[in-house]
């Protein structure tokens, strides 16, 4: 058997760093590549715990950099690819496209061309795509979206998604590329940079500061502990069928006002408040632009066919993750103050 030499790509950001962190952790006989440009949303400090392990490697390089990609095949023999590195926030994307479709598409095809050439025989490499369920579009008040629902993408962030999702299928079809996607749907959990819904709220509540509310807080997410996504995707490594699809989901919808009056109260609770102060703190704002109503995932086939289930109730998931931030008040502060983007230098001197 080949000795797995496994490019993680975006493993300073939140998913990738829990990825990272349990298959180093894990598989002492891989070596794990970490190949991140530390954009505002990567951060080493995510991976503290795994740094000096001697399994486990970074290279700061931007996909945009065709031949640092191609020194980074070539110095560790690259066997196999995670690719979790992207823009993330759909926010964002509505300001600024343009940087969504370079990271997203352009860099996805990058890293396939640069992968299809190190490895020239296709056959003992797999490319593994990591995608969102936003591609499949808005859900109205029923059904589920499911591997075979037509793409719908709504948003410049979900656009991009879905196109390096089409190259990674087009790769598969036309190189005979070993490839697997999946797509997942919100994820929460610790190291979640503070500017999605759940983590700003958390940060909001402790600084007394306004919840933003986006229209009415009607929409509905389907949300997964970020560990939960990471187990799945070591289970698909492992044990997918090449060339498929697998949709992951928590079987959890909530609605945005929901999630947030969840969090005031749990919040209010352990920081000593009494019960009903944060909320007052909740604002209702104009609206995201083309917000998609409801992403509902049907997680069946994973279920069914690689045994993944969910393994944290939400209830349970929320605490964790309110516990962890309030746990690790460094770890926020050095985000908000810019401090984090400090650690490349101070720890690896680059
Ligand atoms: P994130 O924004 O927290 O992290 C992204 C990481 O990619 C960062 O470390 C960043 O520095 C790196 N990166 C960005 N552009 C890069 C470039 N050009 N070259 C090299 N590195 C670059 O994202 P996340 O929430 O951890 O999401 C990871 C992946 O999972 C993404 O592909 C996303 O589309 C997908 N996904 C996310 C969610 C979610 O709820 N967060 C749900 C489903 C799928
Ligand atoms: P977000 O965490 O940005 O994830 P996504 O847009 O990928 O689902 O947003 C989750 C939901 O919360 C989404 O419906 C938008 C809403 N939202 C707010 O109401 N206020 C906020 O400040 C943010 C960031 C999001």
């Amino acid at each position: 058997m080949m000795k797995k030499n496994i490019l993680i790509t975006g493993g300073a950001g939140f998913i990738g760093c829990h990825v990272v962190k349990l298959f180093v952790e894990k598989y002492p006989d891989y070596n794990i590549i970490n190949l991140d440009c530390l954009t505002y949303a990567g951060n080493l400090e995510n991976l503290r715990e795994i740094e000096a392990s001697p399994n486990y490697f970074f290279e700061k390089v931007n996909l945009l950099d065709v031949p640092e990609l191609e020194a980074v095949f070539a110095k560790h023999a690259i066997t196999d690819v995670i690719h979790l590195a992207a823009e993330s926030h759909v926010d964002r994307s509505i300001s600024d496209p343009l940087a969504f479709v370079k990271t997203n598409v352009i860099g996805t095809v990058n890293l396939l061309n640069v992968a299809k050439a190190y490895w020239g025989d296709l056959e003992n490499h797999l490319f593994y795509h990591i995608s969102t369920d936003e591609v499949y579009g808005s859900l109205e008040d029923g059904g589920f979206f499911t591997e075979t629902t037509p793409y719908d993408p709504q948003s410049p962030y979900s656009a991009s998604k879905a196109s390096s999702d089409h190259f990674v299928r087009a790769y598969a079809n036309t190189y005979k590329m070993k490839t697997v996607i999946t797509n997942c749907s919100n994820n929460y959990g610790p190291n979640q940079f503070p500017e999605k819904l759940i983590p700003l709220c958390i940060h909001n509540i402790k600084n007394n500061k306004p919840l933003p509310v986006y229209g009415k807080g009607e929409n509905i997410r389907d949300w997964l502990y970020v560990v939960d996504h990471a187990k799945a995707i070591d289970l698909v490594f492992h044990q997918g069928k090449m060339g498929e699809t697998y949709n992951i989901g928590g079987f959890n919808e909530w609605k945005n006002i929901d999630i947030v009056q969840l969090l005031c109260q749990k919040m209010d609770a352990k920081l000593g408040r009494e019960s009903g102060t944060s909320e007052k703190l909740i604002t209702y704002v104009k609206d995201r632009a083309g917000h998609d109503h409801r992403y509902a995932i049907d997680a069946s086939k994973i279920q069914k066919e690689l045994g993944w289930e969910p393994s944290l109730q939400f209830e349970e998931g929320i605490e964790k993750t309110i516990d962890w931030y309030l746990e690790n008040e460094d770890w926020l502060n050095n985000v908000t103050s810019g401090n984090y983007q400090k650690y490349y230098e101070e720890h690896y001197g680059g």
